[in-house]
């Protein structure tokens, strides 16, 4: 079979996973255009991926393209959903990166666009392959801590100034809120090993670090503050480091702590903090044999089925986590794969577009509650029109 063509959307920063489509061993896929409205990108990407590939950036001139199969969508979050309709109504396959959309509107318009093209759809929820994750998914399947009960998940996150506040990622109108940004992650990752989606949410938060106080002007580089500042960042791409984290216009909480209620009846805390000093997800399964957790970040998981006055000392099972190949623990070249084996096999893949519009929708949920000081909010279902 022919290798499948494939165009990028975004060609910098995320958009560096082409490399997993595109090189001169692979037989499967090449990477033949992209689209950027930054040309330090397209440069960029002409440089590191394809030097012979077609850029542009007007999208509709990269979705006109015959010689384009399939598109990956790596722009921001508030690009996807006007990016994925067009480009299925333009008959192509989509890879678009998490979250799916910034509302749970927008996710369901792309789900009925993705319907009437009857072409491939897959979200970049990568942490669905990450090995860590497929281990707690194995050792709950086998039933070793029996039915999953409640569920909690501490993520701790000390690179918020390197990735979410220097730049339109603070913005409400360009995430809605880092639970969808950041949390549709986990959030997915907990539907997908608790066995249900969340019914109802409520949550408190709020913005107590960054933002509030500088004029929106301020640059690392430029700034008078600099060699004091601990959030400056002067290492970090230049498209990362335009804005003061500090500056008045920052509008997405720092902070975000959910519970949410499974229409299985599992319930579930998710806490989010991004001005920890330290970095790292810290998941809790408790089922009515046992609990498990991952242990040193994503090296081991831990199980215990006995009572105990100790789970340090008493812990029944560890199981530890191979060293992997490649970024996000490995994750990032299965994913890839995984979408040609979507396009070639029409293989069911397990980054499915409808738990990542579920992901999406609790977010929102959950972003609406922190803001109406944590009143319970419900998860709108999927439509019946979709899921017929
Ligand atoms: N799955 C993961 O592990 C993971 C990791 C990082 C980022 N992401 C996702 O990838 C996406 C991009 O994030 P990023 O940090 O690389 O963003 P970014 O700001 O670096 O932008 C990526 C690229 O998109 C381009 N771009 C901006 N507006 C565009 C538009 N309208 N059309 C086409 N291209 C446009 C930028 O010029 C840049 O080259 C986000 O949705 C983010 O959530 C996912």
């Amino acid at each position: 079979m022919d290798a499948i063509r494939i165009g990028i959307i975004g060609a910098s920063g995320r958009g560096r996973m082409a490399r997993h489509w595109h090189n001169e061993n692979r037989k499967r896929s090449k990477v033949v255009a992209a689209m950027d409205i930054s040309e330090e990108s397209l440069d960029e990407f002409k440089a590191n991926i394809n030097s012979n590939a077609y850029v542009t950036k007007d999208l509709d001139d990269l979705l006109s393209r015959k010689d384009v199969d399939a598109v990956a969508i790596f722009s921001p979050d508030f690009c996807h959903e006007e990016q994925v309709v067009a480009a299925f109504e333009a008959g192509k396959d989509v890879f678009c990166e998490k979250p799916m959309a910034i509302t749970t509107q927008g996710c369901d318009r792309m789900l009925r666009a993705w319907k009437a093209s009857g072409k491939k759809f897959m979200i970049g929820h990568n942490m669905r392959y990450m090995p860590f994750v497929r281990t707690m998914k194995e050792i709950i399947d086998s039933g070793v801590i029996g039915e999953v009960k409640t569920v909690w998940c501490r993520h701790f996150i000390n690179y918020g100034a390197r990735w979410y506040f220097h730049d339109w990622h603070a913005n409400r109108k360009n995430t809605t809120s880092l639970l969808l940004q950041k949390g549709a992650h986990d959030i997915d990752v907990i539907h997908w090993l608790a066995g249900g989606y969340s019914k109802s949410v409520t949550g408190f938060g709020g913005l107590d670090y960054y933002g509030g106080d500088k004029d929106n002007s301020l640059r690392c580089p430029e700034c008078p503050e600099r060699t004091e500042c601990v959030e400056v960042q002067l290492d970090i791409e230049p498209a990362r480091r335009h804005m003061c984290v500090f500056r008045k216009e920052v509008d997405v909480e720092d902070n975000n702590m959910i519970l949410m209620n499974l229409d299985n009846g599992v319930r579930v805390s998710y806490l989010q903090c991004h001005f920890s000093p330290d970095a790292g997800r810290n998941y809790t399964f408790i089922g009515t044999e046992g609990r498990l957790e991952n242990h040193n970040e994503e090296k081991c998981i831990k199980v215990l089925t006995r009572r105990s006055d100790s789970w340090r000392e008493y812990t029944d099972r560890t199981y530890n986590i191979k060293p992997t190949v490649g970024s996000h623990g490995g994750a990032d070249p299965l994913i890839a794969e995984d979408f040609l084996d979507l396009i070639i096999n029409g293989q069911s893949h397990i980054a499915s577009p409808f738990a990542a519009r579920m992901a999406v929708a609790t977010g929102c949920a959950g972003a609406e509650s922190i803001r109406q000081d944590g009143g319970r909010v419900d998860v709108p279902e999927i439509p019946g029109d979709i899921l017929a």
